[in-house]
């Protein structure tokens, strides 16, 4: 029986987060010189520590959901639920009690686990998933991460600051290869920076142990040993068990449960919200879709708003992302680019952060904002602009006549918007 707050507080987002925070800070240190401070000794950082910090801010955030559902008068079960009917559901405890609840709406949010591929037997030794991650008592010398989607380079850029050798092998033509093309490959570059070793287009084929730790063959016949594997090859959804197959509930092809704009199931008062979905697998999707699904339950019409969905991605540099890549805006109509390197950000200077751009993309005709795609500091908490002016339906000039505060990391977005126009006059001017 897991904690409450799911995979996201326990296992996720916070965890993630607070380990990632303590690497940019050590990474931060690292370079003090470069800020006009001087150090006596090299820093240290202490995992067992860092692990420390990390489970004291999950198990604040834990409680707090306790003491929420006591203040909102939720009633908590713990245990194993099945649906026994589609009006009624079974309650497993770790005792093997079970108690039957009677429910005029079921909403299932029972998320996704991460995926295993035969080749890569995950032990929780050798071979990881990025649950075993956040209970490493020790960093391994080196690593391979199979796999450079959000996890993998998270956890890759994470690892590489903390000294850990990192090799990272990806299927797909770039890292991050559902974001915007341009994006991956400047991340790439940040990759670089990193040291970390990057193999595009390729795949692992198989994992043994070796008197290293592990040995990985690649599909390019190559092989590389590493004390460890983390496989971060996408996610499984939590259908098994929970009486889906007895009540008659549909799923996609995938796996995932089958619902409507409205969240429900094809059993009108089941609805499925979040990852176990399979649509978004984010957990800020996760609560508008509860939002959706408690609405109907209470007689509402609520449909699910997905538009202008933020990504982001908590790698160094961070990337952020809303709306259309460049190639698939391309693909629907004509467009125009802006682009705004932070090297030529005051902010960006003050902060000894210059690395990364913003890259605008509107239609041609009509100026319509349709994508956003920021790589650099701050990316995940500035996309937020853009992400409100592509879910209310705005221009790129709308977008960049807003008045920006000074100095700041999102007048990059304002820069990038003015840019598209050829307007932005912290650029040098382009020739005609
Ligand atoms: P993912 O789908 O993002 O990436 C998996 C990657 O593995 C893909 O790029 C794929 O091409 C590659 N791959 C698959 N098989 C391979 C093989 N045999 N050899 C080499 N590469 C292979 O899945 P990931 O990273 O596991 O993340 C799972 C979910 O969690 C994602 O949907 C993501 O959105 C979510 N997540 C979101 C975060 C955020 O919003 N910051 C943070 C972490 C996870």
């Amino acid at each position: 029986m897991d904690k409450l707050g799911g995979v996201c507080l326990n296992r996720g987002c916070i965890p993630s987060k607070a380990l990632i925070a303590s690497a940019v800070q050590y990474d931060k240190i690292k370079k003090a010189e470069e800020f006009g401070i001087r150090l006596t000794s090299p820093p240290v950082y202490d995992w067992t520590a860092m692990r420390a910090r990390k489970d004291k801010i999950v198990g604040m955030l834990v409680g707090g959901i306790g003491q929420l559902f006591k203040s909102h008068g939720v009633t908590h079960y713990n245990g194993f639920g099945k649906i026994s009917r589609t009006d009624e559901v079974m309650v497993i405890d770790e005792d093997g009690k079970e108690t039957t609840l009677k429910a005029k709406n079921i909403i299932i949010a029972t998320g996704s686990r991460s995926r295993n591929l035969p080749p890569f037997p995950v032990d929780g030794k050798r071979i990881l998933n990025s649950d075993h991650m956040f209970e490493l008592e020790n960093l391994p010398k080196s690593i391979l991460i199979i796999g450079a989607g959000v996890i993998g380079c998270e956890w890759a850029c994470m690892l590489s600051m903390l000294n850990v050798e990192v090799t990272v092998v990806e299927l797909l033509e770039h890292a991050l290869p559902l974001e915007d093309s341009g994006v991956g490959k400047l991340f790439e570059r940040e990759l670089k920076k990193l040291k970390v070793t990057l193999h595009t287009k390729t795949s692992v084929e198989s994992v043994q142990p070796s008197p290293e730790g592990v040995a990985a063959k690649l599909s390019n016949g190559s092989v590389i040993e590493t004390n460890q594997v983390l496989v971060a090859v996408g996610r499984a959804f939590n259908t098994e068990d929970i009486g889906l197959e007895e009540v008659g509930i549909k799923l996609n092809k995938n796996g995932s449960i089958k619902t409507n704009a409205e969240m429900r199931t094809n059993i009108p008062n089941i609805f499925a919200i979040g990852d176990v979905r399979g649509e978004i697998l984010l957990a800020y999707t996760a609560v508008h879709d509860g939002a959706v699904a408690v609405d109907n339950a209470l007689g509402g019409k609520a449909k699910k708003n997905y538009l202008g969905v933020p990504s982001v991605i908590f790698t160094h540099p961070e990337v952020a992302t809303v709306g259309l890549t460049e190639a698939e805006a391309a693909e629907k109509t004509e467009i125009a680019i802006g682009k705004f390197p932070l090297r030529a950000l005051g902010k960006a200077h003050t902060e000894n952060e210059i690395a990364g751009e913003v890259k605008v993309i509107g239609d041609k005709k009509t100026d319509k904002l349709l994508g956003v795609h920021i790589i650099g500091v701050h990316a995940t908490e500035i996309i937020h602009t853009a992400a409100l002016a592509i879910n209310r339906g705005m221009t790129v000039k709308q977008l960049g006549s807003l008045i920006y505060g000074h100095p700041v990391i999102s007048e990059s977005i304002m820069e990038a918007a003015h840019d598209l126009h050829g307007e932005s006059v912290h650029l040098a001017k382009k020739r005609k």
